[in-house]
């Protein structure tokens, strides 16, 4: 545990961000390994007497910022740690770091499903770090969650993540290829969600550094139109859904029609293309029927 004063903290932050990088990036080093949010700093920086709790020596922060500025390895791998909405997440370079657009997911899911008493079974399909399924195992104590992914690594973590910020016992976790490995669930999912991987073949080679060099390529790399794994879940949906069971996927930017028409060829019904924070059509949803 370090105390220093804001005014010393401050000067030290300057010096950081002087080497290069961004304010974001050195704000999220600091909060993640530091234990110091941006706003305690803030609040900290208006009573310039009071001194401040950082959970590590400014030498370490340092020598993280720098492996950052020389490496490019995202914040969050450095610290093993990601937030998500209200939840912190361990990662590692096994999982994708959740997006904050996936976070839409969840107050898309709460506006269809207002009733929390309502007794139903969702999959949360290519769970990652578990951010959509431990988000809604939480929210919907009542539901019965199950989450997939086909690196094993990544069902470990999300286990554990799950551990970490829940007492619940309603979330299991399975690694399998998409569908396949809930073959005991045929015909009972209510709601299936999937943030499947959807970049296409020439974006994917166009990636930041920061993306292509450290995320893994599994978690990303959707084939020549980034519609492989899409389509896939889409056309095996029918077999592990109830009838008029929900679908939600998540796309790229560009994606929306395309993967409405997958879900109107395979007989879904209500299809809409959702838009993100920045008015993209980044959701599709449809029920089967
Ligand atoms: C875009 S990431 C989404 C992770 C997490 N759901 C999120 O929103 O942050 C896609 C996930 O799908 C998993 N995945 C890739 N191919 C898969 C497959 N064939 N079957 C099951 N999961 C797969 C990856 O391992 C990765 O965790």
């Amino acid at each position: 545990m370090l105390i220093i004063s804001a005014e010393e903290f401050s000067l030290w932050k300057e010096k950081q961000i002087l080497k290069g990088g961004d304010h974001q990036s050195l704000n999220l080093l600091i909060d993640l390994l530091g234990g110091l949010s941006k706003n305690e700093f803030n609040l900290l920086k208006i009573k310039s007497e009071k001194k401040l709790k950082l959970k590590i020596n400014l030498d370490i922060l340092e020598s993280f910022w720098n492996k950052h500025l020389e490496t490019c390895i995202p914040i969050q791998y450095l610290s093993g740690s990601s937030y998500w909405r209200d939840l912190k997440l361990e990662v590692s370079n096994k999982v994708l770091i959740p997006r904050t657009e996936t976070e839409l997911v969840i107050e898309i899911i709460s506006e269809r499903f207002k009733n929390k008493e309502e007794k139903i079974t969702f999959v949360d399909l290519g769970t990652g770090s578990g951010a959509i399924g431990i988000a809604l195992a939480l929210a919907y104590p009542n539901w019965n969650g199950l989450a997939t992914d086909i690196d094993k690594n990544a069902v470990e973590i999300a286990s554990r993540n799950f551990t970490k910020n829940s007492n619940q016992s309603n979330l299991e976790f399975y690694d399998g290829n998409w569908w396949n490995a809930l073959e005991n669930f045929k015909g009972e999912i209510d709601l299936a969600i999937a943030n499947p991987p959807y970049i296409p073949q020439c974006t994917y080679e166009e990636l930041p550094l920061e993306v292509k060099n450290f995320e893994p390529k599994c978690a990303l790399f959707g084939g020549e139109d980034g519609l492989d794994h899409i389509k896939e879940i889409i056309q095996n949906a029918p077999s592990y859904l109830k009838e008029k069971g929900l679908l939600l996927v998540e796309n790229h930017f560009d994606q929306g029609e395309r993967v409405k028409q997958l879900f109107l060829k395979n007989r879904f019904t209500e299809v809409n293309v959702l838009k993100d924070f920045a008015g993209i059509g980044r959701f599709t949803i449809g029920r089967y029927k």
